[in-house]
């Protein structure tokens, strides 16, 4: 049995989240579900992440499972509403406990703040099975572009966090805390072993030109055609391709109230006695 899978596009961030169910039994798993948020303002909103439960809601679809990739810097995670919202597990790979305690100290968290993965219901390691109604669902380590990312394969399905780009588009940055481009060199080869018909599931598309933003590519264009990381391109030769280009890259918008929120599961930071919550902003630390 093969799952059904939704893509929903958040266009300010170029995020896919998924709605990956069995048909069987109507179960249901939502994977890196993106949380609205105006930098502007600081105001967060449902707004997107509110499209995926009517679409749960439509088909009739108990979501069992909130399943993050890794703690993203790009956009904040509507994990922790879902979760709530739905009644359902929230996981995240093992890793997120070391970004938890990096993250920690950049931002001088107090001890209400435990590096410890407790933020999550479920903390997974490589080689574990999840299941959903029917469908085996099995987590793949995948470091090199932050130490939690995890990849997970159902079926000939696999989402694969920022382990790989659209083949024009590449590789995503290793250079977060705790990121390794030879770990994603080596992530992506057992990727590779997956059967070249697997479909590949995107977090991001930022597509060059005018071409429209696509969810997926198969592991078999994937090695003939991606521009960082194809059949041939070795270990070594990535690696330094990879920290050349990190290092002229901006931080993403969002990094600042994204990992203070998603190293939380995606929740505000506990709120001051005047009942609002605060972001920090390290200066000159990042
Ligand atoms: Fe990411």
């Amino acid at each position: 049995m093969q799952p059904t899978v939704t893509d929903f596009f958040h266009d300010a961030t170029g995020t896919f989240s998924y709605v990956v169910a069995d048909a069987a039994t109507r179960e249901a798993a939502v994977i890196d579900a993106v949380l609205n948020y105006d930098p502007r303002t600081a105001r967060t909103s449902t707004q997107f992440a509110d499209r995926i439960v009517a679409h749960a809601r439509e088909n009739n679809l108990r979501v069992r499972w909130v399943l993050e990739t890794h703690a993203h810097a790009d956009h904040v995670s509507a994990g922790a509403y879902l979760r709530d919202t739905f009644g359902a597990q929230l996981a995240i790979g093992s890793g997120i406990r070391k970004v938890q305690a990096a993250f920690k100290q950049i931002f001088n968290l107090g001890e209400d703040f435990k590096p410890d993965g407790s933020q999550f219901d479920r903390l997974l390691q490589d080689g574990e099975t999840l299941t959903i109604g029917t469908l085996p669902v099995r987590v793949l380590a995948m470091p090199g572009h932050t130490n939690d990312s995890i990849a997970y394969v159902v079926g000939n399905c696999a989402f694969i966090g920022d382990t790989l780009f659209a083949p024009d588009v590449g590789s995503a940055r290793c250079d977060f805390p705790g990121g390794d481009a030879r770990l994603l060199h080596a992530s992506v080869q057992k990727l590779y072993q997956l059967p070249e018909s697997t479909r590949l599931f995107l977090c991001h598309d930022y597509p060059p030109g005018s071409r429209l933003p696509r969810c997926e590519v198969s592991v078999a264009e994937q090695r003939l055609s991606n521009l960082h990381l194809r059949d041939g391109i070795s270990a070594d030769q990535f690696v330094s391709m990879r920290v050349a280009r990190d290092r002229g890259l901006e931080a993403p918008n969002l990094i600042l109230p994204a990992i203070q929120m998603n190293i939380r599961g995606g929740r505000k930071p506990p709120p001051e006695a005047n009942g609002t919550s605060y972001l920090k902003l390290p200066v000159d630390t990042l």
